[in-house]
C-alpha cells in the first residue's frame, strides 16, 4: 500500500499492535472531539481519517445518531470497528484505505483526526484533502502531538520521532484561509486508554471549513 520503508507507515506495524491489545488507545472517544460536538447538528455525517478501532465514530453514532464513516489502512483495527458498526440501527460505514492516496467522491460535514502519524509531506496533502472533504460551513476536528512532547516533561507516549509530530505554526498555515481556524497548543491530561495516558503536549484544531 506504501512505498515508504518507515515501519509505522504500513498497516502490518498497525495489525501487529492492534493484534496484542484491543482496544488500543482506549474504548471511550476522543476528549478533544468530545468538547467540540456541540456543534454538529443532530444527523450530521462525520469522516475520521486513521480512525483506528473506531471508538470516536462509535459513539458519535451512538450517542449523537451521527451518520459515521471510519477510514483507516489496518485491518484489524477495522475488524473491531465493524463490531461496533453492525450494531442494529447505527448508520456506520467503514473503509480500509490508505489515507495519503485515498480520493473519495464525495463530501461530509465534519471531519475528524485524532493522533493520526503522518510524515510532513504527507501532511500537507492531508490538509488538502481535509478541506476537500468536508462541505463549506462544516467542521474539522484535528489533534496531533507536539514535537515539544519529546523534549519537555511530560509522561512517554505517542510517536518516537518529533517528525510525526505537529508544530502548531505548521497548522495554522494549513488552514489559515478557511472561514474559522482556533489551533491552539494545549498541556492536556490524556485519559484515552493505555497508550495515551498521562500528561500530553497536544495541538487541538477546530476549523469552520470554506474561504474566508
Ligand atoms: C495512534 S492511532 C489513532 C487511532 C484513532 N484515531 C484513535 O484516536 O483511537 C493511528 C491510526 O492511524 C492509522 N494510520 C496510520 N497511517 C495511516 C494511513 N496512511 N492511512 C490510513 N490509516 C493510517 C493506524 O492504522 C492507526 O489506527
Amino acid at each position: 500500500m506504501s512505498d515508504s520503508p518507515r515501519p509505522s507507515s504500513q498497516p502490518d506495524f498497525w495489525d501487529v499492535r492492534y493484534e496484542r491489545e484491543r482496544h488500543l488507545f482506549g474504548a471511550e472517544p476522543n476528549a478533544f472531539v468530545q468538547e467540540e460536538v456541540h456543534r454538529l447538528p443532530t444527523g450530521s455525517e462525520v469522516v475520521e481519517l486513521g480512525a483506528g478501532e473506531g471508538r470516536t465514530m462509535a459513539w458519535l453514532a451512538q450517542k449523537h445518531g451521527h451518520h459515521v464513516t471510519a477510514v483507516d489502512f489496518s485491518e484489524t483495527a477495522l475488524a473491531t470497528a465493524r463490531e461496533w458498526a453492525d450494531a442494529p440501527a447505527l448508520s456506520f460505514e467503514i473503509v480500509q484505505a490508505d489515507v495519503r492516496t485515498w480520493q473519495p467522491d464525495r463530501q461530509w460535514d465534519a471531519a475528524v483526526v485524532t493522533f493520526l502519524q503522518l510524515l510532513p509531506d504527507e501532511r500537507q496533502r492531508l490538509y488538502d484533502s481535509l478541506k476537500n472533504i468536508v462541505r463549506p460551513g462544516g467542521w474539522i476536528f484535528a489533534e496531533w502531538f507536539r514535537p515539544t512532547h519529546l523534549t519537555g516533561t511530560y509522561d512517554r507516549m505517542g510517536p518516537s520521532r518529533a517528525d510525526r509530530m505537529v508544530p502548531v505554526e505548521e497548522v495554522r498555515r494549513a488552514f489559515a484561509d478557511e472561514r474559522r481556524a482556533s489551533v491552539k497548543a494545549v498541556d492536556a491530561k490524556l485519559r484515552e486508554g493505555p497508550h495515551l495516558n498521562g500528561e500530553a503536549a497536544v495541538v487541538r484544531a477546530t476549523v469552520r471549513a470554506g474561504a474566508s
